[in-house]
């Protein structure tokens, strides 16, 4: 059942507040602005990513594999979820969603980690790649130099 649209005492032109204190405001469409906002663009997806690009790193030193594929599907998840909110970047992602990401589950599946550690650079050259496409190229992503992540094996 629908109840959104053509209840006829609340029309999509009335102003009413939601959330805690009431902090949203205005009509839906204003609201729905308001939240679109808070849901950031591609930057959001970008710090996601850089922490799931570090935790796949370390995953693969412990031969975490497990972890290492559920990192692999959040960057996607992120990337993908980015670009519904950016489509302008798309173009630039693809490559980066239709080979990169696959090559790197091929080298997690094989379980071995000098494989592992070479589809990393190549995935991290990837990363580089669309910066620079996207005139981005100071954001020069390098492979981690010291573990925060408190998951360990
Ligand atoms: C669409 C192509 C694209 C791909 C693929 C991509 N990036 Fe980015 N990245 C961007 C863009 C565009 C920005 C700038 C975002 C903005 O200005 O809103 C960015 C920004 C960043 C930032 C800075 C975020 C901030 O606001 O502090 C980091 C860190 C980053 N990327 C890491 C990565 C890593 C790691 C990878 C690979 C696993 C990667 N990116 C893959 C396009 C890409």
């Amino acid at each position: 059942m629908i109840l959104t649209s053509s209840c006829s005492n609340s029309p999509r032109t009335v102003e009413t507040s939601n959330g805690k204190d009431g902090w949203l405001k205005g009509t839906d469409s204003e609201k729905f602005d308001v939240v679109a906002n808070q849901l950031r663009g591609f930057d959001m997806a970008m710090v996601e990513t850089s922490y799931r690009y570090q935790e796949l790193y370390w995953a693969g030193q412990d031969e975490n594999w497990e972890y290492a594929l559920y990192q692999l599907e959040k960057i996607r998840k992120t990337i993908e979820n980015g670009l519904e909110r950016r489509p302008k970047r798309a173009e630039s992602a693809q490559r980066f969603l239709d080979v990169s990401i696959p090559e790197m589950e091929i080298a997690i599946n094989a379980k071995d980690t000098t494989f592992f550690y070479e589809s990393f650079d190549l995935f991290t050259n990837a990363c580089n790649n669309c910066h620079a496409q996207e005139q981005v190229p100071f954001f020069t992503i390098k492979p981690p130099l010291s573990r925060l992540s408190p998951v360990r094996k």
